[in-house]
């Protein structure tokens, strides 16, 4: 499973054994939800998908914040969804699917979000990944990449040289194909949001 992640920084993906770090609510103190949704400018109605969605935190929070969106909440590691699933069971949240990615479900979600957020996560995408992310978008959808900041001394996160500073993550999203069109210095995270239009190679 490792060999497909060519190009990512972090050399190991997110340990399910420490889910419980992603539902401390200090979190939502160091990236509000609310700071998150402003960046994700989403449309009305739209639908936005929460890339590495991880126990849905933040997709429950901006779906209950911003209820005309449907949030699919993507991921990789049945493990991790089994975690949301549950809290949906106790607490079902309108507009809010778990879905995992190479499924069927996951497979709908091709070219029809007009939002992909990709939230502490960017560091642990191969190129695979990243071309996953960019084959959800509409023509007009963005990617809303935010990642721990290497360069914050906040303390927080995963170690430094497991993480992009905020000029390697845009260079990382460039290199593949995106445009960033917007960069923002949070807390301990930086923001990009990014179009996807790769080169065409003239040959
Ligand atoms: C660090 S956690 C972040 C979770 C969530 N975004 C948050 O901030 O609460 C990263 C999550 O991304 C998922 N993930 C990593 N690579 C992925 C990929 N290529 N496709 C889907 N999910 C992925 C992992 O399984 C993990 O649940």
């Amino acid at each position: 499973m490792e060999n497909d992640r060519h190009g990512a920084k972090q050399p190991h993906r997110f340990d399910p054994a420490k889910a419980c770090k992603l539902d401390d609510p200090a979190r939502f103190r160091i990236l509000p939800p609310e700071e998150v949704l402003g960046l994700l400018d989403a449309p009305h109605g739209g639908l936005v998908v929460d890339f590495g969605t991880g126990t849905g935190a933040y997709a429950l929070a901006l779906a209950a914040l911003r209820p005309d969106l449907r949030v699919a909440a993507l991921d990789e590691q049945p493990a991790m969804l089994d975690y949301l699933k549950a809290k949906l069971a106790g607490r079902p949240v309108a507009g809010v699917e778990p879905v995992l990615s190479g499924t069927p479900a996951a497979a709908a979600l091709a070219g029809r979000a007009d939002r992909v957020l990709a939230l502490n996560v960017l560091h642990e995408l191969g190129d695979k990944a990243l071309g996953q992310a960019a084959a959800l978008l509409k023509p007009d959808g963005r990617v809303l990449f935010v990642d721990w900041n290497s360069q914050s001394e906040s303390g927080e996160g995963p170690p430094r040289n497991h993480v992009y500073s905020p000029d390697e993550g845009a260079a990382r999203v460039e290199n593949f194909g995106f445009v960033v069109e917007k960069k923002k210095i949070l807390r301990a995270h930086y923001a990009l949001s990014a179009a996807y239009r790769p080169r065409i190679n003239p040959d």
